[in-house]
C-alpha cells in the first residue's frame, strides 16, 4: 500500500490549478485521487477530468474533480496504473477492464504518467494480455486469437456469464506466455476485426513511470526520452 501512496504523492507534484486531467483506473488511481482530493480542498484548485470507467469517475466526482470529456477539453496529463511494467517500461494494462478509454486517454494526453508499486516491476511482459471485444465477433475473434496465444474470456463477478465492460463489450484474457516484441504484438492483436483495443501499452506512449516503494517513490523514463 505504501508504493502506491509514495507513488501518487509524487504525481501529484504535477498537478498544477486549471489542468485538465485523463483519469486511469484502479486502485493505485484512487489512491492518488483522494490524494488529489485533499490538495483541492486545501488549496481551492479546479481540476477537470476526463474518467476512463465508471470508477474513476465516481471516486474524481467524490473528491472534488470537474468531469468533462473529450470533446471538451484536451488532457494536459493522463495519471494512470498498470499490471505489469517491464524493464524498458513497456505495460500491460486491462487488469480492471478500462483498457479502451484508458488507451484513448494516454493518446489524447499531453503527458503520459503510470504509477506502479514495485510489485508491478518484471524484466519481461508475461501476464495474459487482456483484450476488449465486440460480442458480436467474440466466436470469430476467439477462433483467431486460439492460432497465436491461450484466450480465455473474463467472467463476471456478482453476475453470470462474461463480463461486460463499461463500453458493453467482452474481455478476453490472452496468454502468450513470455511478449518477446510488445510493439508487433500489439498491433497484430489490433489488426483482427471486432477487437477494440487491447491492454499492451508501449513504452512510446509513455512519459514516465512512477514506482514507488515503502519508503519513498521515483521517476523512471523510458531510454530515448
Ligand atoms: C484498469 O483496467 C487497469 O488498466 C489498471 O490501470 C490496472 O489494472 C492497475 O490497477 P491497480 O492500480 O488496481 O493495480
Amino acid at each position: 500500500m505504501n508504493g502506491k501512496y509514495n507513488a501518487s504523492k509524487l504525481a501529484l507534484s504535477l498537478i498544477k490549478d486549471e489542468m485538465t486531467i485523463g483519469i486511469g483506473s484502479g486502485s493505485t488511481v484512487e489512491v492518488f485521487l483522494n490524494l488529489l482530493g485533499e490538495k483541492i480542498r486545501n488549496e481551492r484548485l479546479r481540476i477537470y477530468g476526463i474518467p476512463s470507467s465508471y470508477q474513476a469517475m465516481l471516486v474524481g466526482l467524490r473528491n472534488g474533480i470537474i468531469l468533462t470529456d473529450l470533446a471538451e477539453r484536451q488532457p494536459d496529463i493522463c495519471i494512470d496504473g498498470a499490471d505489469q511494467v517491464d524493464s524498458q517500461l513497456n505495460c500491460i494494462k486491462g487488469g480492471g477492464a478500462a483498457l479502451t478509454r484508458e488507451k484513448i486517454l494516454a493518446h489524447a494526453s499531453e503527458k503520459v504518467f503510470i504509477l506502479v508499486d514495485e510489485s508491478k516491476l518484471v524484466e519481461k511482459l508475461s501476464m495474459p494480455v487482456p483484450i476488449e471485444v465486440l460480442p458480436f465477433a467474440y466466436g470469430y475473434v476467439f477462433k483467431k486469437l486460439s492460432s497465436i496465444c491461450k484466450p480465455k474470456l473474463r467472467e463476471g463477478k456478482g453476475k453470470v456469464g462474461p463480463l461486460i465492460t463499461d463500453n458493453g463489450n467482452f474481455i478476453i484474457d490472452c496468454d502468450f506466455g513470455v511478449l518477446s516484441d510488445p510493439e508487433a504484438i500489439e498491433a497484430e492483436l489490433n489488426s483482427i476485426a471486432g477487437i477494440v483495443e487491447n491492454g499492451v501499452f508501449t513504452s512510446e506512449l509513455i512519459d514516465a513511470v512512477i514506482v514507488g516503494s515503502d519508503s519513498s517513490a521515483k521517476f523512471r523514463k523510458p531510454e530515448f526520452r
